[in-house]
C-alpha cells in the first residue's frame, strides 16, 4: 500500500511513519514544517518528506498521487497557543481537513482522521466518554478539532468518503515538542528550571504511550469501519501533581522547582475514554504508565542535542516568555 501521512514530521506522526516503514509500507509524508514539525524526527527513516500545507489542494494532490490511503496527523495542537490565538487552528484543523476530504472523495482513497479526546470536553469522576457522546469542546483547539471531525462525518454521509476517526488521549514519548507538560517539565527539570503547574495541579489526563497510540491508529487504518469513530486511551488516569512527582523522581530534580501558577483559562478538569470499540478490533495498550514515563525521561536525558536547539530558538523563547513570564514572576 502507498500511504500519505500528513503531519508526519511531528511527534506522533513521525512515530507512525517509522512504524509503517518498518512494516514494509510505501510512505510519503506531507508536512508544513511548522514550529513543531522537525525533519530530525524522521532521521534514518527511508521515507519521502514533502514540505507543504494540507490546506493547499495542489500540494495534497501532488504528494498524494497514487496513494491508496492517507492518515492525517497535521494540526495545530497546543491548547495554550490556541488561547493566545485560534486562526491557524481553524485554518489547519478545519479547512485543511476539508481539503483532505475533497482529495479522498476525488481519488477514492481511504482517510483516517487523527482526533482527540478533548472534543468531548471534560467529564465527571466515575464516567467515561464514548464515541457517540455529544461534542462539548472547551478550548479553541478542541473546538477546531471538533470542527474537523464534523466535516469528516458529513463527508462520509453526503459523499460516501471512506473515512474513519480516531480520538486519542494525552500522548507522551520521545520527540514531543517541549511545550506540552511532560517534555516541558522533564527538560526544565534537567535544566534546573521551574515547573509551572497550572492551578491546583489536580487535573486528570489519561496517559497513552506514543507507540500504543500509533498501534491503535494503524489498526483503524487497516480494519476500521468507514464512518466509525474509535477512542484510543490507555485507562492510565493520573493527576498532574502525580506526573510531576514522577518526573522529579526520574530526573533526580528537587521539589522546590514546582511552582503553582495561574490556571489555564477554561481548563478541562478530567478526560476519560471508553475504549470498548477499539478493543473489540483487538487493540490493547502495551505500555504501563510508570515504564513509559521512565523511558521518556531517559530519552530526553540522552538526547539533549534534539531539544536544546529548540529551547534556545527565538520562536520558542518568545512563546515561553509570553506564556510563562508573568505566571512565574
Ligand atoms: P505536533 O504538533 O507534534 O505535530 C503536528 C505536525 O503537523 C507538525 O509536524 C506540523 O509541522 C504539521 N502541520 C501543522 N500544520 C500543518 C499544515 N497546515 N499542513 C501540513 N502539516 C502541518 O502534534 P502531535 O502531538 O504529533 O499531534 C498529531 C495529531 O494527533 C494532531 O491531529 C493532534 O490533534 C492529535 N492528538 C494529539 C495528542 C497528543 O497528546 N499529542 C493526543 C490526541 C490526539
Ligand atoms: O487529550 C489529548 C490532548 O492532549 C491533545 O489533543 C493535545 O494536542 C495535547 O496537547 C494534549 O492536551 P492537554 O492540554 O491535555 O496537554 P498539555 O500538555 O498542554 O497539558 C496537560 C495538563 O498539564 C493540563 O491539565 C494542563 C497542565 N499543564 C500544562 C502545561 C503546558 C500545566 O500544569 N502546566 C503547563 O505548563
Amino acid at each position: 500500500m502507498r500511504i500519505l501521512v500528513t503531519g508526519g514530521a511531528g511527534f506522533i506522526g513521525s512515530h507512525f511513519v517509522k512504524r509503517l516503514v518498518a512494516a514494509g509500507e510505501d510512505v510519503v509524508v506531507l508536512d508544513k514544517l511548522t514550529y513543531s514539525g522537525n525533519p530530525a524526527n524522521l532521521q534514518g527513516c527511508d521515507v519521502e518528506l514533502v514540505e507543504g500545507d494540507i490546506g493547499d489542494a495542489d500540494a495534497v494532490a501532488a504528494a498524494g498521487a497514487d496513494c491508496d490511503a492517507a492518515v492525517n496527523f497535521a494540526a495545530e495542537t497546543h491548547v495554550d497557543r490556541s488561547i493566545l490565538g485560534a486562526r491557524e487552528f481553524i485554518e489547519t484543523d478545519v479547512l485543511g481537513t476539508l481539503v483532505l476530504l475533497a482529495w479522498a472523495r476525488e481519488t477514492g482513497a481511504r482517510l483516517v482522521q487523527v482526533s482527540t479526546d478533548e472534543v468531548y470536553g471534560d467529564i465527571e469522576p466515575g464516567s467515561s466518554s464514548s464515541e457517540d457522546d455529544p461534542l462539548r469542546p472547551s478550548s479553541p483547539y478542541s473546538a477546531s478539532k471538533a470542527g474537523g471531525d464534523l466535516q469528516v462525518i458529513a463527508a462520509v454521509r453526503t459523499y460516501g468518503v471512506n473515512a474513519s476517526i480516531t480520538r486519542g488521549s494525552n500522548t507522551y514519548g520521545p520527540n514531543q515538542y517541549p511545550e506540552k507538560i511532560l517534555p516541558l517539565f522533564v527538560t526544565n527539570a534537567l535544566d534546573g528550571e521551574p515547573l509551572p503547574l497550572y492551578g491546583d495541579g489536580c487535573q486528570v489526563r489519561d496517559w497513552l504511550f506514543v507507540e500504543d497510540h500509533c498501534a491503535g491508529v494503524e489498526l483503524v487504518l487497516r480494519e476500521g469501519q468507514p464512518g466509525e469513530i474509535y477512542n484510543v486511551g490507555a485507562g492510565e488516569e493520573h493527576e498532574n501533581v502525580e506526573l510531576t512527582d514522577r518526573i522529579l523522581e526520574y530526573t533526580g530534580a528537587d521539589r522546590s522547582l514546582i511552582r503553582h501558577v495561574e490556571d489555564r483559562a477554561g481548563h478541562d478538569r478530567r478526560y476519560s475514554l471508553d475504549t470498548t470499540r477499539l478493543r473489540g478490533l483487538g487493540w490493547k495498550p502495551a505500555t504501563k504508565w510508570e515504564d513509559g514515563v521512565r523511558t521518556t525521561v531517559e530519552w530526553y536525558r540522552d538526547n539533549r542535542d534534539w531539544w536544546k536547539p529548540i529551547k534556545r530558538s527565538g520562536g520558542y523563547r518568545e512563546y515561553y516568555e509570553r506564556q510563562y513570564a508573568e505566571r512565574l514572576r
